[in-house]
């Protein structure tokens, strides 16, 4: 019987090198069935390496590679083949097959074809050759391949890549809603508002280690709020309130101030000198910046 909370990827102690260099380094996280996790990280972090060696496609000198309890190397990965979907970096056109017959290399089953083509909308074109496809049309068809079979694991490498954004947010419901129904996703991507508005959790890599995994739960909470300005003249009450001691840094036409600054006295001092108040409100930091931050922190 399936536990609910069952670990879906465990990746210990991973160690990678390429010749003399060494590109991961004690590489662990986990996360469990049912979970979108977001893998994210500079150029040349090692997303795309960690991606292709949970596929068993590029071996490790160090480190264990589980899914759903099995064991993954580039020996074994019976699990992958018979459980996982995947797309990395971009998707491999036979240029004489259409849409369809890719799809038809993958499974046999014209329901979850029919499924998938409805799913991404891709009805119009399918039966077309897909070396005439547009860059985001043969994007949705690596999607589509990776998708169709319905497996337990999908691995996801920057799948927004040359997508309109109506095709972001069909693609983004439909990995909600496969994952509501127990798909699990590792998806890695560099747009940080697309990812924040669907994972569950985030894996930080950066030169091959993983500073952070997190739930977005425990994101939010270590993400700063901030007291937000709108006056009629800001750049002479930022001058006032500097002159006051206050810490205040003028950003894009607005005032911005730690949010647990006391609000009375401070407008005070912007009413006194005769400038109007156009809004006040409290921020806080989107996942962007946030991740910027520790990853700024990390390098310290
Ligand atoms: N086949 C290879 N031979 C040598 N070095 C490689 C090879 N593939 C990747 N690397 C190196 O491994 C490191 C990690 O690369 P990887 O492709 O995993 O990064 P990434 O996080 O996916 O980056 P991006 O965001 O640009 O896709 C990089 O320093 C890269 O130069
Ligand atoms: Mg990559």
């Amino acid at each position: 019987m399936q536990h609910v909370q069952e670990k879906m990827v465990q990746v210990a102690g991973i160690r990678k090198t390429f010749g003399r260099r060494v590109v991961l380094r004690d590489v662990s996280f986990e996360f469990s069935t049912g979970k979108i996790v977001g893998l994210v990280g500079p150029n040349g972090a090692g997303k795309t390496t960690i991606m292709k060696i949970l596929l068993g496609l590029t071996p490790t000198a160090a480190g264990d590679v589980r899914i759903s309890g099995q064991p993954v190397s580039v020996n074994t990965h019976q699990v992958v083949t018979c459980q996982v979907g995947a797309l990395i970096e971009r998707p491999a056109i036979y240029p004489f097959l259409s849409g369809w017959q890719h799809l038809q290399l993958t499974t046999a089953s014209t329901v979850q074809m029919d499924w998938v083509v409805k799913a991404l909308q891709m009805t119009a074109y399918i039966h077309r050759p897909a070396n005439r496809y547009s860059l985001g049309m043969k994007q949705k068809l690596g999607i589509a391949m990776a998708l169709v079979t319905r497996p337990r694991l999908v691995i996801l490498d920057e799948p927004m890549n040359g997508l309109d954004p109506q095709s972001v947010k069909q693609l983004r419901d439909l990995l909600v809603q496969l994952a509501h129904e127990g798909t699990t996703f590792l998806i890695s991507s560099h747009i940080l508002s697309e990812l924040a508005k669907i994972i569950d959790q985030v894996i930080l890599i950066d030169q091959g280690r993983v500073l952070l995994q997190q739930t977005m739960t425990q994101l939010h909470q270590s993400a700063r709020a901030f007291l937000v300005i709108h006056t009629a003249a800001n750049q002479r009450a930022c001058q006032l309130l500097q002159s006051a001691g206050y810490s205040v840094t003028l950003r894009e036409d607005q005032l911005s101030l730690p949010a647990s600054l006391a609000l009375t006295p401070l407008l005070k001092i912007v009413l006194d000198a005769g400038i109007q108040v156009l809004k006040v409100s409290q921020q806080r930091e989107d996942l962007e910046t946030v991740l910027l931050r520790l990853l700024a922190n990390g390098r310290e």
